[in-house]
């Protein structure tokens, strides 16, 4: 009895507890969810590994209740642009960061797709970035997006074959010519120069660089003149015709893109090349044929022209309008345009900064010497004309160029088709 006393005891406690235990868990509210909110966005394949690895890692670790999902997309900004495009129309997104090019702000905030984040980041953080990647992010004085990277069109040549043949570095087109053939003749290279010529949106950031050399212009934003059948833009298309004419450039560069130009280049097969800097470490990196090899420098112009110029390209996180989770994509801009991930995506994977202080930063430059100029060159970069009509204006121009570099109109007809359509177009858009 004695004993049966003694083992009750523990029974009735235990008995008591998982009764209590039992009520806690039935009668206590639900604890709130605390699963990660997941953060959509899509990039061009080429951009998806730098920014796994340090952009993405590097944020989650501080964040660890917001996921940073990449898309993978293809590798033309168009096909990019196409599938933002269709995912907005559709309506409900998957995406609520949007990783835009310079050239989208206008179209995507026109329609009505993107946050106003004009209340949310003060003039002190804008006054931190580049004006023309600001101004790239805004649409009718409204801020869209923060500018993530820059990118300006630059020259890319072979320094070490330019110095054994005792060669001063190109100041115009002719001069790409006329070395890029001595070096042909010498057989120190089997192509002179390559450049972006596929029908896509490279082949017009390639050409406002020729154009502004020759002294012509596209599409003047503030007036919508139409500069296509003018005589300057005629002499653009009559260089680069001749590039293929002469066999400086390979027969096939009007199906390149920047990868390709960049193969061919990175193997030693050329002496010059129009990319953006983000080839520069790629040429550099150990396994590269022109490793220490290779100068950079900004685009230059024609002997007839008065001025060069690089085309501004660049990229720049918004927010999709149908986004629930603003706070949170917010807080994801404002880590991946900080200037701490900047600068440590700059050092890995060679692209150019937003911020204007990266450039002369001394780790940057002791990795990247050509950084301080760099910024100058953004400064004085070409926009394409940023107009809420830019996609179909890109698409004319690529159409008709593509149709007179590949011979299948002359390059005056082609273009007076291209303005009279641009015209048109801009008519419209005026109502
Ligand atoms: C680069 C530029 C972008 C441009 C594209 C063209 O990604 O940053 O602005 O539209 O190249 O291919």
């Amino acid at each position: 009895m004695q004993m049966l006393k003694v083992w009750l005891k523990p029974l009735q406690i235990l008995a008591i507890a998982i009764v209590c235990l039992v009520g806690v868990v039935l009668l206590s509210p639900a604890t709130p969810a605390q699963a990660p909110v997941t953060l959509k966005l899509l990039m061009t394949a080429p951009d998806v590994p730098p920014w796994n690895e340090n952009m993405v890692q590097a944020f989650e670790a501080k964040h660890p209740n917001i996921r940073l999902q990449i898309v993978e997309g293809p590798n033309q900004v168009n096909l990019l642009e196409d599938m933002y495009t269709t995912a907005f129309l559709l309506g409900n997104s998957p995406y609520d960061l949007v990783n835009m090019d310079v050239i989208w702000t206008p179209k995507f905030a026109a329609a009505g797709w993107l946050m106003d984040l004009t209340d949310d980041i003060t003039p002190t953080e804008l006054a931190a970035f580049s004006p023309a990647d600001v101004e790239g992010s805004k649409y009718a004085g409204r801020l869209y997006r923060l500018p993530v990277r820059s990118d300006a069109g630059m020259l890319y040549y072979r320094q070490d074959l330019l110095a054994a043949a005792g060669l001063e570095p190109p100041r115009t087109f002719e001069d790409i010519e006329r070395i890029g053939q001595a070096l042909q003749a010498q057989k120190a290279v089997r192509w002179g120069y390559v450049w972006q010529g596929k029908q896509y949106e490279g082949l017009p950031a390639m050409f406002v660089e020729v154009l502004k050399g020759f002294n012509g212009f596209w599409v003047n934003p503030a007036t919508l003149e139409v500069g296509l059948d003018r005589p300057e833009t005629i002499k653009a298309i009559q260089f680069l015709q001749s590039t293929m004419r002469e066999g400086l450039s390979p027969p096939g560069v009007t199906t390149y893109v920047e990868e390709d130009t960049r193969r061919i280049f990175q193997s030693g097969e050329a002496a010059f090349m129009r990319n953006w800097p983000y080839a520069w470490s790629l040429m550099n990196a150990d396994d590269s044929p022109v490793k220490g090899k290779v100068a950079i420098m900004p685009m230059v112009r024609s002997q007839s022209g008065t001025a060069n110029g690089s085309c501004l390209g660049g990229w720049g996180l918004g927010i999709a309008k149908t986004s629930k989770h603003k706070a949170e994509a917010l807080t994801a801009i404002r880590f991946l345009t900080s200037e701490a991930a900047q600068k440590r995506f700059i050092l890995k994977a060679g692209y150019v900064p937003s911020r204007r202080e990266l450039f002369n930063d001394p780790e940057v430059v002791a990795t990247y010497n050509h950084y301080p100029a760099l910024l100058d060159v953004v400064d004085n970069a070409v926009l394409r004309p940023p107009i809420a009509q830019y996609a179909q204006a890109s698409d004319i121009l690529q159409r008709y160029l593509s149709a007179a570099l590949t011979n299948q109109l002359s390059a005056e007809t082609a273009m007076q088709q291209a303005a009279n359509e641009t015209r048109r177009l801009l008519a419209a858009a005026k109502g």
